[in-house]
């Protein structure tokens, strides 16, 4: 068993002998997503990071949870109800069902729950914006945040540290959506209070940064054709896995230095070489995929064409997708939004691009 899973049972059976003080009640968070720079591509058994990885929490795109429960010792299971924009929607509620499940040890009071839950975004549904960040993030808190009302004291000596463990086993990337600005997730040689079990939000942080924009280009909405767990199951079979876990870790290594410095230009050069190695490991698996379109190719180029142009602080990232996520420092703002306007926006679905920028990470509604 992990160090810090082993912590939060402790915790967890040093109060549940006390009898809970609010057997009714709700709760309501929101959560954002958040763009990777260092990808999490891979990983090993239990959840655990084949690398480390670094990202920006968003701002814009939010999921908004609301759980209201009922306790009850008569109850033998967990019930969930779970409805999405209004909805009820089985695969999502499946999914959290099954991530509730794998909940029970270091929430055992789950087991006497009935949970209705809903959830909305704030971002198009299936505008290709990964979503499983925003809304396992914003159930994670939730779920933390019902815990201290259910027993009315304080359970866990670091409360978002708890929610980022929780938010890891429904989804990777969201581990690092409870922390605001920039988090890392995996244990690196450059944060020494990282971990594999949770992420940590990143101290060090050039003022050049925050507020970082990102622009996303829907260059393709809809559903992936591959999912982002298939993909992390083909890295174990991919030749170049173990290469592409070193060179991650040099990135992650290299980027926590250009942070702190407020580098911008050797930010990018990072930045894009983990959108393009994303891609290549998706290349070169087996079967090997692509997701990209002509649209996301004409945009990078477009992008790079721009940067050599004028000089601008202006550079690309890319999901497990074909939308293109275009980073820059609030100071370019101006100059971008004009570019971006003329030249990318006519590569985009509808036109549709969702402008959004470094966000303060979940809060309270
Ligand atoms: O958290 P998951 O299992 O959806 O995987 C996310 C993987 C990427 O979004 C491609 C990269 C990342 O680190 O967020």
């Amino acid at each position: 068993m992990n160090k810090f899973e082993n912590i939060l049972i402790k915790e967890v059976q040093a109060i549940i002998t006390d009898r809970p003080v609010n057997t009714e009640g709700s709760v309501s968070w929101s959560s954002p997503s958040n763009i990777a720079i260092v990808k999490y591509w891979g990983k090993r058994p239990g959840q655990i990071p084949a690398n480390a990885s670094v990202s920006m929490t968003l701002s814009e795109a939010v999921s908004k949870t609301k759980i209201a429960y009922t306790y009850s010792q008569k109850r033998k299971a967990l019930s969930v109800k779970f409805k999405f924009e209004g909805k009820e929607h089985k695969e999502f509620g499946k999914r959290i069902g099954k991530s509730l499940d794998g909940l029970i040890e270091i929430m055992p009071w789950l087991s006497y729950m009935e949970l209705s839950i809903t959830s909305q975004n704030t971002f198009p549904h299936s505008s290709g914006i990964a979503s499983s960040a925003s809304a396992m993030s914003a159930l994670a808190v939730c779920l933390c945040e019902i815990e201290e009302l259910l027993y009315g004291k304080r359970v866990t000596g670091d409360f978002y540290k708890k929610a980022s463990f929780v938010a890891r086993l429904g989804s990777g990337s969201a581990s690092r959506s409870v922390y605001g600005n920039m988090a890392v997730w995996g244990m690196t040689a450059c944060q020494p209070l990282s971990s594999d079990e949770y992420a940590i939000p990143l101290k060090e942080i050039h003022d050049d940064f925050l507020g970082m924009k990102d622009s996303i280009l829907i260059i393709e909405s809809g559903k992936k054709s591959i999912s982002s767990s298939l993909g992390h199951d083909l890295m174990k079979s991919n030749p170049y896995a173990r290469l592409r876990f070193e060179a991650a870790e040099e990135n992650m290594q290299r980027l926590c230095g250009i942070i702190k410095s407020g580098d911008i230009s050797s930010f990018i050069d990072i930045l894009e070489n983990e959108a393009l190695s994303l891609h290549a490991m998706m290349m070169t698996s087996s079967p090997g995929y692509l997701l990209m379109k002509p649209n996301t190719l004409e945009a990078i180029e477009r992008i790079r064409m721009f940067r050599m142009e004028t000089g601008t602080e202006i550079g690309f990232t890319l999901d497990a997708g074909a939308n293109v996520h275009v980073l820059y420092p609030e100071k370019s703002q101006d100059k971008v939004k004009s570019f971006i306007e003329s030249e990318l926006k006519p590569l985009c679905q509808n036109e549709m691009i969702i402008h959004d920028c470094m966000g303060s990470g979940p809060n309270r509604i």
